[in-house]
């Protein structure tokens, strides 16, 4: 990033402070940056304290008259190789959605012509409203990139849930991302994307069911194939919600991601995330959990070893696929299997309710768990297609391809 400008778009939220953790390090990354803060954000933060570390004027107000004559907000726009928003507020993405220009940072934001990255951050109610999810969908449609927000623990007591704003390394690393790529026109027409318009939602790793506070019962997915599944309907115009499993994998970009653990955690996720056009169940969820998770550690007694009683998780793609208004339009279930793969496939596609079933061999010789490539088998009312060896990213994008044609061809046949 060396020697590339930033202009960071410093909005009016407690995480505010933040953003001079995020100005030290993008500058010891040797980036210069520039900002400009909204009327809110001075009441959390100083433009003193951001112009000693930026070692830049800060810009504050659209009507100061000198700093039009000598920059102006189209050259604070024209002279950033990248623009910030951080932390972005609910109603500072609904300005940017409604294309409101009656501050500087909303002015700033609409003279763009470069890319633009967001770090929303804000109570996960107001994250969670539609009318957020709508004007979220059409900052996406825009060309927009998102980092966050994470999920935990908010300023106000007891509120927990996703509207943390990232941590500083993600929002770099995106940042990085984006200044790595060539400059993607910002509003480029993702409208004659496949999936544009669309809500594909994907769960993504395995479920942790605790034992007690140190152990818990895992499997081996990595996550790999349902962040790839996300990532390709990103890439193909959707606006994506991927709730995962404890993975060790980045977020793909231009998602959102809700952080789960358990496959409780993961139903009520997924419920939220509704509706959706697309549900694709790639998590592999544990099938059963603890009866009990006592609050200390279990433990090790002298020639006694604890039976560790289970009870069954509730069925996550089984629930959603229930029929109903918000069932998706394409229900996409895997089912990893380690023999007569296609057999147990097709049972399973009755069984739960999916419209579709990615079969794929789990045994240990296959290395799909945690591996790059995966050989997919799509069990369908009309039959099975044998997909030959490929890798996880184009399993993905062959997947939602055709899950984009399916809506096609449902929006087709319903006019
Ligand atoms: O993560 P990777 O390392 O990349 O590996 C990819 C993968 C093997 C995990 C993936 O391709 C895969 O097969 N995911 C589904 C794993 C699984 O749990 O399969 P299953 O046959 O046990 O379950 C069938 C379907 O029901 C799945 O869509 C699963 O998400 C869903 N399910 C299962 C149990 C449960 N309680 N709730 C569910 O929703």
């Amino acid at each position: 990033m060396k020697q590339q400008r930033i202009l960071l778009l410093i909005g009016g939220g407690i995480a505010a402070y933040k953003c001079l953790d995020l100005i030290r390090r993008l500058r010891e990354e040797g980036v210069s940056v520039r900002a400009v803060m909204t009327r809110a954000a001075t009441q959390f933060i100083t433009p003193l304290s951001v112009g000693a570390l930026t070692n830049e004027k800060v810009f504050t107000d659209l009507f100061d008259l000198n700093d039009e004559q000598e920059i102006g907000h189209i050259r604070l726009s024209r002279e950033a190789d990248l623009l910030i928003v951080a932390p972005a507020t609910a109603d500072f993405l609904a300005k940017m959605a409604g294309g409101h220009a009656d501050d500087l940072a909303s002015t700033v934001l609409m003279a763009i012509d470069k890319p633009v990255l967001v770090a929303p951050a804000m109570n996960p109610r107001m994250w969670l409203h539609p009318a957020t999810r709508r004007n979220v969908a059409q900052l996406e449609a825009d060309g927009i990139r998102f980092v966050g927000p994470n999920t935990g623990e908010m300023a106000e007591r007891n509120e927990a849930g996703p509207g943390r704003l990232a941590e500083v390394p993600e929002i770099i690393a995106a940042a990085k991302a984006i200044l790595a790529k060539p400059a993607t026109p910002l509003r480029s027409v993702r409208s004659k994307a496949p999936l544009a318009g669309r809500h594909v939602l994907v769960t993504s790793g395995p479920t942790h069911e605790p034992i007690d506070p140190v152990r818990y019962i895992a499997n081996r997915s990595s996550g790999k194939q349902g962040h790839a599944i996300a990532a390709a309907a990103a890439a193909l115009g959707a606006r994506v919600t991927l709730v995962t499993g404890p993975v060790a994998l980045p977020d793909p970009q231009g998602v959102d991601v809700v952080r789960v653990e358990t496959a409780a955690e993961m139903l009520a996720a997924v419920t939220q995330g509704l509706p959706a056009d697309v549900g694709v169940f790639a998590a592999a969820v544990a099938d059963w959990r603890p009866a009990a998770t006592p609050k200390e550690k279990i433990k090790k007694a002298k020639d006694e070893t604890p039976a560790i009683a289970l009870v069954e998780n509730p069925d996550i793609l089984a629930a959603i696929a229930k029929p109903g208004a918000r069932r998706p339009s394409l229900v996409i279930g895997f089912a990893a299997e380690t023999r007569d793969v296609v057999a147990y496939a097709k049972k399973k596609r009755e069984a739960k309710g999916a419209d579709w079933i990615a079969a794929n061999d789990v045994s240990p010789k296959s290395g799909v768990f945690g591996g790059d490539a995966n050989t997919v088998h799509l069990v369908t009312a009309s039959g099975v297609e044998d997909w030959p060896k490929l890798t996880k990213d184009e399993v993905a994008e062959r997947l939602m391809r055709r899950a984009a044609e399916f809506l096609k061809q449902s929006a087709a046949a319903a006019e």
